[in-house]
């Protein structure tokens, strides 16, 4: 298709595509020149209306590993902040001749709506609380050179998965991939909806950690709470928190995400975060050959020649 804007959206197959289209990518990274000419004469926009650090950084790398010509856009800054709506933030953007937008925004929807708007390839870098599809596939990536073929595999999402377009797009991607998905937090932290979405739900952590191969452990968002969701965040590690004391007690090495930024003392300990099961920073890592399988297959690369693109020959 056009746009990336979830996984919900894709199949296994396609997910597969994309995973497997990262692996070459990924040695770009690794070599004293990253670049290669492969999206050379393509212009992306990097339109970015939340704050950013992994995303917005590593879609940039990727972007310029592959020669495409880049431009940032905040909302601060830009004429957003003068009451400009989004459409026509973008097709200004399009009368500058671009290719692609990559859009992370507060509205859940906003980047569907933008990509039956505009011409331009649009890949959600983060919509609202519904789906951030990059982050899916680093995580899914991620897992499966951890874990091998995910099928059956047991994958717990802990935490604040109400808020979550994190949560979303692993719960869709996971699923499709065969393996098992379940979530963990208190309820009112959960969605409503969450016993139509395939999961297994754990009200307790202990439960988790006798279950997983896995924790995604996902981030407080305090930003986004309304006062009563959690009584207090001592209290949350108390009950919820990832501590390596909870992890001693599993019946096997849980291996352990997180999509970033860390609340640490809360969500996760700082002994988990940098301890032995950690895959933090391979997920970052990972995030950039991600972006560039994506940034490569929506500019119409063949899958096959990855490989070859790698070498600078496609
Ligand atoms: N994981 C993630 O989306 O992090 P940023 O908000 O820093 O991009």
């Amino acid at each position: 298709g056009k746009d990336l804007l979830g996984l919900a959206p894709l199949s296994a197959d396609q997910i597969r595509l994309v995973l497997d289209t990262a692996v070459p990518f990924r040695e770009i990274s690794e070599r004293a020149i990253k670049k290669v000419p492969t999206l050379r004469g393509a212009t992306i926009v990097n339109l970015f209306f939340e704050a950013s650090t992994r995303t917005r950084i590593s879609f940039e790398f990727a972007e310029k590993r592959l020669s495409a010509d880049t431009v940032n856009v905040a909302s601060a800054g830009s004429s957003v902040s003068k009451g400009e709506t989004l459409v026509d933030t973008a097709r200004n953007l399009e009368a500058m001749k671009i290719d692609m937008v990559v859009i992370r925004h507060g509205a859940s929807g906003a980047a569907q709506f933008l990509a039956e708007r505009i011409e331009s390839n649009v890949i959600n870098a983060g919509d609202g609380t519904n789906e951030h599809p990059t982050q899916g596939l680093l995580d899914i990536l991620t897992l499966r050179n951890h874990l091998g073929d995910l099928t059956g595999r047991r994958i717990c999402i802990v935490g604040d998965v109400l808020h979550s377009r994190v949560a979303r797009s692993n719960i869709w991607g996971l699923t499709k991939l065969g393996a098992e998905v379940a979530v963990c937090g208190p309820r009112s932290l959960l969605p409503n909806a969450i016993g139509e979405m395939g999961v297994t739900v754990f009200d307790r952590i202990e439960e988790a950690v006798e279950w997983a191969d896995a924790f995604n452990v996902l981030r407080l968002q305090l930003e986004r709470m309304q006062a009563g969701y959690i009584p207090s965040l001592r209290e949350y590690n108390r009950v919820y928190g990832v501590t390596r004391a909870r992890l001693e007690k599993a019946p096997r090495d849980i291996l352990i995400l997180h999509p970033g930024p860390m609340n640490r003392g809360v969500e996760i300990d700082s002994d988990v975060a940098d301890g032995p099961h950690s895959v933090i920073l391979d997920q970052v890592t990972n995030g950039v050959a991600v972006r560039m399988a994506v940034l490569y297959l929506l500019a119409g690369g063949k899958p096959e020649l990855a490989e070859a693109a790698k070498k600078g020959g496609a």
